[in-house]
């Protein structure tokens, strides 16, 4: 079994939602969020219409110079929301416990829009060990999260609807929750509702030590597998917590 094989992993961290929720209405009050600006061409303008967001931890602490992707320029620092959402600070500390940080940033997804399929690990240079973590916020209801087999993807599947492919599992997170979100697969979201999804969203290096304690410490961690069957990976998992 390998971590890769499932769509996703709930942290099994609690967290106030209330208070996550207050401090996204503060930052969303006070700052504007900016378009992500995709360096692909097929994903430019869809991207810029979909998806906007703003820097908890960011390139030299800026609030805005993560909206790509690519490397950090700089160091990576918090940035001024810190003094905003203390709450959300220290849940990302928790999180991570002395294992180093990356980019932070709270994403939206607007109302009605999706992105293309896509894999950090496949197509943006992700290690297959950085993992993608998700804590949504506002999650309108209906809105879905959903991954396909790498193997069964091609690049001219990427505005393929989810029901024309075999492998594809999609499913609805619970808001104030932390998951492992699968970003080795390919993946993507589907906002069919009338309102805005807030996340917060991060990666962790799971061959850290006080990361895998997140995970466990499952030992059975450790092969490939085909994400299909992870219906039965899942259970696992859940059985083992
Ligand atoms: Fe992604």
């Amino acid at each position: 079994m390998n971590l890769n094989d499932i769509p996703y992993y709930d942290l099994g961290i609690d967290l106030d939602l209330t208070t996550l929720k207050k401090e996204t209405k503060t930052i969303l009050d006070k700052f504007e969020t900016k378009d992500y600006s995709s360096r692909f061409f097929l994903a430019r303008k869809k991207y810029k219409k979909a998806w906007s967001g703003v820097s908890l931890w960011g390139s030299n602490g800026e609030l805005y110079s993560d909206l790509s992707e690519g490397d950090y320029v700089g160091e990576n620092k918090p940035t001024m929301l810190e003094s905003y959402a203390p709450y959300m600070f220290s849940v990302i500390e928790k999180i991570y416990g002395k294992s180093p940080k990356s980019r932070v940033r709270l994403m939206r997804i607007r109302p009605g829009k999706s992105l293309l399929w896509h894999s950090h690990v496949q197509e943006h240079g992700q290690d297959e060990n950085e993992l993608t973590i998700q804590i949504p916020i506002n999650l309108p209801k209906g809105f879905k999260y959903c991954v396909v087999d790498k193997d069964e993807f091609s690049w001219y599947k990427r505005l393929y609807p989810p029901s024309w492919f075999k492998s594809a599992q999609c499913f609805e997170l619970e808001e104030g929750r932390a998951y492992y979100f699968n970003s080795y697969h390919y993946h993507n979201v589907y906002n069919n509702s009338k309102e805005w999804r807030d996340t917060i969203m991060f990666y962790i290096d799971y061959n850290h030590k006080d990361i895998k304690k997140i995970f466990g410490n499952k030992n059975n961690i450790s092969s490939h597998g085909n994400i299909g069957n992870n219906e039965e990976v899942l259970k696992l998992f859940r059985e083992d917590r």
